[in-house]
């Protein structure tokens, strides 16, 4: 009986212990979790461009810019679907077309990169971003004649008179992600892709 009575008294303490140990462990984990998901540290990325239409209707392009859509329909929907280039906000003009995008819409800096990011080299710098990811199998000549095809259909679809539509489209992409995803839409602005 005495013994089995020290016995017992030594087994609060080390179960107390035990339950110490464990609530310690658990508290760092989950400090551990809350850290990865602030918005330093979001494990992949995903666009706004993602929740937009992932095809285009190509009935009125050239018949050689066709066949450079199937080409891109192919190797650009390995990772992510074709929605993250087909509503993306890049734009590839020549200088001078630049310039003169800019001079059409005086109101740009408030259009803002959000809804059309013009550069001579746009969507080259993309495209070869993404043949130089593992898994991606996209020959040079492949590349080429996606940039052709993305070059054209971004000129049709985001300049002249149809500008106001593509405006349009992308503020309802961007604000149904802003409300969707306030994390990721934060992180991407800190980075500097919206
Ligand atoms: C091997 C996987 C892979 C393939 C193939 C791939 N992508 Fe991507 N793509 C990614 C990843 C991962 C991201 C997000 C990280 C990043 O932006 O680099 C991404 C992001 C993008 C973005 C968003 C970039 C931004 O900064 O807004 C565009 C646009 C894009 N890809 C277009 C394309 C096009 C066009 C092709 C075909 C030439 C393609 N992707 C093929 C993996 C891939």
């Amino acid at each position: 009986m005495r013994e089995r009575r020290i016995r017992s008294r030594g087994l609060y303490p080390f179960l107390a212990g035990i339950f110490l140990f464990l609530l310690s462990v658990i508290l760092f984990f989950s400090r551990m979790s809350s850290a990865d998901n602030s918005s330093k540290k979001l494990p992949y990325k995903f666009f706004p461009n993602d929740f937009g239409p992932p095809s285009v209707d190509v009935s009125h392009y050239p018949p050689e810019i066709k066949g450079d859509y199937h080409l891109f329909l192919r190797k650009c929907s390995v990772c992510h679907t074709v929605a993250r280039p087909l509503n993306a906000q890049f734009l590839q003009l020549s200088a001078d077309h630049v310039a003169r995008f800019k001079s059409d819409h005086p109101d740009f800096k408030s259009v803002s990169t959000d809804i059309v990011m013009p550069g001579p080299k746009a969507w080259a710098l993309i495209v070869n971003r993404m043949m130089a990811k593992p898994g991606a199998s996209i020959s040079p000549q492949d590349g080429k004649k996606i940039v052709e095809f993305l070059v054209y259909d971004s000129k049709v679809r985001k300049t002249g008179k149809n500008f106001p539509a593509w405006e349009t489209h992308r503020e309802e992409l961007l604000a149904h992600f802003r409300k969707l995803y306030p994390e990721m839409y934060k992180f991407l602005r800190e980075i500097g892709e919206l």
